[in-house]
């Protein structure tokens, strides 16, 4: 098995850089490539780096075609904390892309139908984009973050390894978390599932590159990188992957060798 490459940079600002690069390098050698995107607030200076590469005309994405992890449940187009709309806001409304695509999360009124048929649906959601992403031959380049709990996408601690698209609910810590990092710390806002890809299909990437910064990611970066393989630290399965990078800061590294 592979190590992960790591590369310790200083701070987020030049975490953004690196990975920034890494991802413009991959679309110059295929100008067609198919990039998973996370949201969240470490893929923020991810997507300015992107953004200033576009500004500069050092980067082209008209033939790249991009698929988010995940959504928030029934949240989407319109709605002011949904992963649309920030994907939106940081990204799409700035540097082009062929298409891009986010989990639809929010496919009808849930109140003109039962929750059976209502989840009937969600379901058939999951597999439309499971097989979207097939269609466009799979993913070359997934970027994703880490909760501080090791998740990744809105795969939570768990016994069992996720396989495709699917409906989660949020671990206890991943709402907390969330409601600090985007709704004033109200717990009742923040949404308590979401429709995330699950890590059979992450692992399906060619490429994975995990991003991470702060003291507050540095714990979750151990157990990832130097704990055990379990599906308990979703982060840890990575390291099953053949061509895995890790970028973080210095204060995320403090408990690694
Ligand atoms: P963050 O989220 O980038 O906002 O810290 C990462 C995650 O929860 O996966």
């Amino acid at each position: 098995m592979k190590k992960p490459t790591v590369y310790c940079c200083k701070n987020h600002s030049e975490l953004g850089r690196v990975a920034a690069s890494l991802i413009a390098q991959q679309i110059s050698q295929n100008p067609n490539l198919v990039l998973g995107l996370p949201s969240g607030k470490t893929p923020i200076t991810v997507y300015q780096e992107l953004r200033k590469k576009y500004d500069n005309e050092e980067l082209d994405c008209s033939g790249v075609t991009t698929f988010n992890l995940d959504e928030y449940f029934q949240r989407g187009k319109g709605d002011a904390d949904s992963y649309y709309t920030f994907m939106h806001e940081r990204l799409f409304k700035y540097v082009p892309f062929k298409a891009s695509y986010l989990p639809n999360a929010k496919p009808a009124d849930p109140k003109e139908m039962s929750t059976s048929e209502y989840l009937t649906l969600i379901d058939e959601e999951c597999s439309k984009y499971d097989k979207l992403i097939e269609d466009c031959g799979g993913i070359d380049v997934q970027l994703v973050g880490i909760g501080s709990n090791g998740h990744i996408g809105f795969n939570e601690p768990s016994d069992e390894i996720s396989g495709g698209t699917y409906l989660v609910d949020l671990a206890e810590q991943t709402i907390k978390d969330n409601a600090e990092k985007f709704y004033n710390g109200n717990k009742s806002e923040v949404p308590k599932s979401a429709i995330s890809m699950g890590m059979e299909q992450i692992m399906k990437a060619k490429m994975i590159i995990l991003i991470a910064n702060g003291i507050s990611k540095a714990k979750a970066i151990y157990d990832a990188l130097e704990g055990p393989i379990t599906p308990q630290v979703p982060a840890s399965l990575l390291r099953e992957h053949e061509d895995v990078i890790f970028v973080i800061d210095e204060a995320t590294a403090s408990l690694i060798d």
